[in-house]
């Protein structure tokens, strides 16, 4: 009994030099007095040591060590949990606070930095350019010479202060920027808005994104530009997905590529979506002509480099289910809050 009596005492002791600062600290202070392995579990335990006559006494002893055990505890949640009544202030705590309605990002920047993620793995910075460019920019140094037909691939905004000023019809307008630098190697990838005289509907818009990629350096091959895109392709639309090049036209790339991947939809069987072709074309590419190689002073002798360039749109209208394109810009919160605030 007298054995019972100084254990108690000594857990006593404990208890009130049991440090509690946080909510984790009480939740050791409950499972060291009061958890199913913990002290007055096996205090209880030496009831049966205790002889018959005196364990009405023990029984006592043990409640009030419990109910000690128990308040202590009780404070200690008290202290260490938001929620509580802070009687002392006059402040209630445990009262709802006010919200901030938290905000989430839009679903094309959620896109385009779904597609820099999987690039900056491979080591591609970012740059960002004027929605504003000049000619020489948009088109000249781009192998695009005034008159040359394929000016009219793009639908071009002109700005009417200045005759020499578009709104970038791609942004291949940072590529050149970038070149001009003169510092080599480039990985870069180049994301932002572009603008295009278009009808507006479901399917085709003013003004859309595009994120593009640039690779310059010694050496490199039309090999590391296919490796590089089946390496985006993998990460983004899974492993089983097919891809197949078909050769184009760009001024600026030769030669030039663009890349189509099995409808990820349908899975090639064919669908509304791939026109039923079983294929969907998600972006243009090619080596990067020698002219726009000198046009920026880079020796083409040296140094060659591959380009890409893709809608994030599109993509995005078909990952989040999005049917009408004219969603996306007229900032309606209805359709904003059906994408959640980011993990
Ligand atoms: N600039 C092209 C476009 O807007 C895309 C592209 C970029 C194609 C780079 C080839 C190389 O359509």
């Amino acid at each position: 009994m007298e054995a019972l009596r100084q254990q108690l005492a000594q857990l006593r002791q404990e208890i009130d030099s049991f440090a509690v600062t946080q909510a984790a600290d009480a939740e050791a202070f409950r499972i060291r007095f009061l958890g199913t392995k913990g002290a007055l579990k096996s205090v209880m335990g030496e009831m049966k040591n205790v002889a018959p006559e005196q364990r009405k006494e023990a029984g006592q002893l043990l409640n009030e060590f419990k109910a000690y055990a128990e308040s202590i505890y009780q404070q200690h949640l008290d202290r260490t949990t938001t929620a509580s009544t802070d009687t002392g202030s006059g402040i209630d705590r445990s009262l709802p606070g006010s919200t901030q309605p938290i905000g989430s990002r839009h679903p094309v920047t959620r896109m385009k930095n779904e597609i820099v993620a999987i690039f900056q793995k491979l080591g591609f910075a970012v740059a960002e350019g004027p929605e504003i460019e000049d000619d020489w920019h948009n088109f000249g140094a781009l192998n695009l010479p005034e008159h040359h037909p394929a000016r009219d691939m793009q639908d071009t905004f002109y700005v009417q202060q200045n005759p020499d000023w578009v709104l970038r019809t791609h942004t291949s307008s940072v590529q050149i920027r970038e070149m001009e630098k003169g510092t080599l190697p480039i990985r870069m990838l180049m994301p932002g808005r572009v603008f295009r005289n278009e009808t507006i509907s479901a399917r085709s818009h003013c003004f859309f994104h595009q994120v593009e990629g640039l690779y310059i350096d010694e050496q490199v091959s039309f090999a590391d530009l296919k490796q590089t895109l089946y390496f985006f392709v993998q990460e983004m639309y899974g492993k089983d997905v097919k891809v197949r090049f078909r050769p184009s036209y760009f001024p600026f790339t030769e030669p030039s590529a663009e890349m189509d991947i099995t409808c990820f939809i349908c899975g090639g069987d064919g669908c509304p979506v791939c026109k039923k072709s079983g294929w969907v074309e998600i972006l243009g590419c090619g080596m990067v002509h020698p002219n726009v190689l000198r046009n920026c002073n880079i020796d083409p002798e040296k140094y060659t480099g591959f380009a890409f360039g893709m809608g994030v749109e599109r993509p995005a209208m078909l990952k989040y289910g999005v049917n009408d394109l004219r969603l996306f810009s007229e900032n309606d919160v209805r359709f904003l809050r059906q994408f959640p605030a980011l993990t």
